[in-house]
């Protein structure tokens, strides 16, 4: 059973197994990531009435510019039909839509969608939901390092005063963009068993709950049955607990 009083503060999930899922049917790429858009939908209501604080979600990544035109395409334009179709019901939720990853890259009117969502909901104070996009966690650091070092170049910090916390503080999730604390749970869907640039400084100590469903087929059940995983762990953060 899952314990109400043990949810997670931040879940992070790599969305992933579209493809396959289309592929298995017959289906081009593009009606799996639909699937997959629906998908995200429910996961999102669901984590909103667990009363979970951030749900992020790992929608395009750096390296994802590989793909073809017509997908990168199809992808982003999914964006436009989100937000049309939900932003009215996420708005009512209480939700707060924030961007990890430079979306100005994005086409114009994946960037218009994306900053009416930003905008509609930046006072809600319910789940806070960070969609990753054109987000890569070596290049989250990389960002970081340059902006902390044009401080020590303006003299407005010593090298000496970078630490641990100033680093989490430029990147996407730090107090200067979408301030959200470290996931302690990260879920992989579709059975690969790798973090494929996702939050790499802030899954120092995130649980891993890999499943082999493919995204389309995730339902807020197994959501779930993710997080009462998370719950019988034994997160000991290098001490012990006996
Ligand atoms: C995840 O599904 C969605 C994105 C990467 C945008 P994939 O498209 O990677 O699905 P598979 O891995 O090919 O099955
Ligand atoms: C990770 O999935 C990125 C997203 C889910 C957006 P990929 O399908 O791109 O990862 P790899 O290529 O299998 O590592
Ligand atoms: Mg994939």
């Amino acid at each position: 059973m899952l314990d109400k009083d043990r949810i997670p503060r931040h879940v992070a999930v790599i969305m992933d197994g579209n493809g396959r899922w289309a592929t298995k049917r017959n289906l081009p790429k593009m009606s799996g990531h639909n699937a997959g858009m629906q998908a995200m939908k429910e996961i999102v209501k669901r984590a909103s009435t667990l009363g979970i604080e951030h749900l992020t979600v790992y929608a395009f990544s750096t390296e994802n510019w590989k793909r073809s035109v017509e997908e990168i395409n199809g992808i982003f334009g999914l964006i436009v039909v989100y937000v049309a179709k939900e932003l009215k019901e996420l708005d009512e939720n209480n939700v707060k839509v924030k961007v990890l990853g430079d979306y100005s890259k994005l086409p114009e009117k994946s960037v218009e969608s994306l900053e009416k969502a930003l905008k509609t909901t930046e006072n809600n104070t319910g789940l806070q939901f960070n969609i990753a996009l054109n987000y890569g966690g070596r290049d989250d650091i990389r960002r970081a390092v340059t902006d902390i070092a044009k401080l020590a170049a303006a003299g407005r910090i010593s090298p000496d005063d970078i630490d641990e916390q100033l680093i989490s503080d430029y990147l996407w999730t730090g107090v200067h963009h979408a301030n959200v604390p470290d996931p302690e749970l990260i879920i992989r869907t579709s059975g690969e068993l790798r973090l494929s640039n996702y939050l790499l400084w802030q899954c120092a100590y995130s649980e891993f709950v890999i499943t082999n469903t493919l995204w389309p087929d995730f339902t807020p059940e197994e959501f779930e049955k993710c997080i009462e995983v998370f719950q019988g762990r034994d997160r000991r953060f290098g001490g012990r607990n006996k």
